[in-house]
């Protein structure tokens, strides 16, 4: 965990993106600062005039009033608005460094963090962050130096008096400390329990459906209200302590403003000094109050920055995918051979793969078939390197899976998954997504055509440049596998998987595609996973997969003679195809 002083240093580096505007706005807090200050020793020279008036005065205290007044117009513009570039520059910095961040992180991660989470640090966390920047660095610079010009003109007056005012200087760092702690453990909380609401409400507005036809509104309702109430808990428990610790800062200084008073007004004191000056003194103890209660009260905008500071530094160190291997290829035969190979997903104990052993033939077609949760779809999202394997090893022509590098592994990997995954674009866009982004029209049309897309697609208002909605909600289930599959023709890739890629069709748009896909099949090498076995009769080799060890391998013919696992399911299927 970065501590506080770190996460400044880090932030500083943010802020020298935006250098002059930052310069700019520091100028104009110290102009402001100086000016406030100024208007105590001013008090000294308004005195004078009374106690002497002449002519002299009338017209320069007047223009003295103006001068100042002007002077911290100028700096709190200066200081206003160049500050509030600098905190916009600092929320999309690092927004943007988030969001590329999250496009490079490993799907581990993305097992480990809900979606309301990471949006949620998008959106709050990083305006936590933009708050503590403006606000607090506004602040802390405008009060801090008013502050010191204040306390500087005293000494300047009478520094014995100074000393007597300072020595609550202490007791006020000792209630700040003390603050400062509980106001970034608060902020943390705040933070998660914003994740939280972000994340449960999301999980409601996906499961619409779910939610409404199980009846768990009220649930749903509850587990809501019980986010947001802890958000309001920690943020009322923030206040509480903000609002108890100014009036007790406030009350510290009082104190040390009386004890000066009475102090000056003894006569030893007080014939040291001409009133004017006693006044003016006494008008800058008093006028240090209320920069010291701003300081104490953003303290809480700094913590809430630094606490979220920490949270977005920490995604940002997150390790990236590895990505280590230097191996490209244009295009490569599609040769797979598996060996020895045994996985098992981060965090788990459980081995969910073991000691596989398989070799795919450039362009031959294999089957995986095996119960639910036997690790089909594991074995697939370890070739594209989704997750890395620790265990053995898979190549690719020969070549070590990590020793590719990510990107030209993935360009050999066509992939139609269990989730087809649509974006709220045009149809066109929905298919050449991507790298594919650009593509002849002609050609996309032509993919659309053989994956049995384009009847539905040219009923649809603006045929291709329909736009489909949040994941396509404008569409059957069937349908968005479709699009799903002319985006994996489109790409045209050696290494072609198919993971339950037909699994919405129906019988008969499944058997119209299923010609399509032959074709596409041939000359790549093609892995299907496929709970209709009817669909996979035909592959050179099927796999059978049972609790993540190969229990069968061989062609339909020969694995039904042999009468095992696969002649055993497939006996089931009929079986139950015949009650359908
Ligand atoms: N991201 C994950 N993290 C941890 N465990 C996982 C993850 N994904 C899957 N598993 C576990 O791995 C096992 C195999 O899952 P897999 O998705 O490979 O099964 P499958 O054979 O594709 O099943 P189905 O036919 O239902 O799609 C399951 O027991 C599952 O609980
Ligand atoms: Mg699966």
């Amino acid at each position: 965990m970065y501590s506080g002083w770190n996460v400044y240093r880090r932030l500083l580096g943010y802020v020298k993106t935006a250098k002059t505007a930052f310069v700019l706005a520091l100028l104009g807090n110290i102009v402001y600062a100086a000016a406030s200050a100024l208007m105590a020793p001013a008090m000294k020279v308004v005195f004078a005039a009374i106690e002497t008036p002449s002519a002299d005065y009338r017209i320069m205290v007047p223009l003295l009033i103006i001068g100042v007044f002007a002077l911290r117009g100028l700096g709190s513009f200066l200081g206003a608005y160049y500050m509030a570039n600098v905190a916009r520059v600092i929320v999309h910095t690092m927004r943007t460094q988030l969001f590329d961040k999250m496009t490079r992180l490993p799907c581990s991660f993305y097992d480990a963090n809900s979606t309301g989470h990471l949006v949620s640090r998008l959106t709050f966390t990083v305006e936590q962050v933009a708050g503590a920047a403006t606000r607090a660095v506004t602040v802390v610079i405008r009060q801090g130096f008013t502050v010191i010009g204040l306390v500087g003109y005293m000494f300047y007056e009478n520094w014995r008096l100074t000393l007597v005012f300072l020595a609550v200087g202490p007791i006020i760092g000792v209630v700040v400390g003390y603050v400062t702690k509980r106001f970034r453990r608060l902020s943390r909380r705040i933070q998660n329990s914003m994740g939280d609401v972000t994340h449960v409400a999301s999980e409601a507005f996906n499961g619409y459906r779910v939610m409404r036809t199980f009846g768990g509104e009220h649930h749903e309702i509850n587990r809501f209200n019980d986010a947001s109430q802890r958000n309001v808990e920690q943020n009322l428990k923030l206040s509480l302590t903000q609002a108890i610790s100014t009036p007790v800062i406030q009350i510290l200084v009082a104190l040390a403003i009386a004890v000066l008073v009475w102090l000056a007004l003894a006569p030893q004191v007080l014939q040291g000094m001409t009133p004017g000056a006693f006044v003016a003194f006494i008008v800058a103890a008093s006028t240090c109050a209320k920069p010291v209660r701003d300081l104490s009260e953003i303290n809480a905008i700094i913590q809430k920055g630094i606490a979220a500071s920490q949270d977005a530094f920490t995604q940002l160190q997150e390790p990236d995918e590895a990505d280590t291997g230097t191996f490209r290829v244009d295009r490569s035969q599609g040769e797979i051979r598996i060996e020895k190979l045994s996985f098992t997903y981060p965090g788990a104990n459980q081995p969910v793969l073991s000691d596989i052993n398989l070799t795919i033939n450039a362009g031959e077609t294999v089957a995986f078939v095996g119960r639910s949760g036997s690790g089909k779809s594991t074995i697939t999202s370890l070739i594209p390197r989704f997750y890395d394997y620790s265990e053995g090893e898979i190549y690719l022509d020969a070549v070590p899976l990590k020793d590719y590098s990510l990107g030209s592994l993935r360009q050999q990997i066509s992939l139609v998954t269990q989730q087809v995954t649509l974006f709220n674009d045009t149809v066109t866009n929905n298919i050449a997504y991507g790298g594919l982004a650009g593509a002849d029209p002609k050609e996309v049309r032509e993919v659309a055509a053989a994956a049995d897309a384009l009847g539905f697609i040219e009923k649809l208002e603006k045929g291709f440049d329909t736009q489909l909605g949040d994941n396509g909600v404008l569409l059957s289930g069937g349908q968005r596998q479709r699009l799903a599959i002319a985006r994996a023709l489109l790409k045209d890739a050696p290494v072609l998987i198919l993971d339950e890629a037909t699994s919405a069709l129906d019988t008969h748009a499944e058997r119209s595609i299923q010609a399509a896909l032959e074709r596409l099949m041939e000359g790549r090498t093609t892995i299907v996973i496929a709970h209709r076995l009817s669909t996979i009769e035909k592959a050179d080799k099927i796999v059978v997969l049972d609790q993540g060890h190969i229990v069968e391998m061989g062609t339909h013919a020969e694995l039904m003679a042999k009468n095992g696992a696969y002649s055993a399911l497939h006996r089931l299927q009929f079986a139950e195809g015949d009650a359908l």
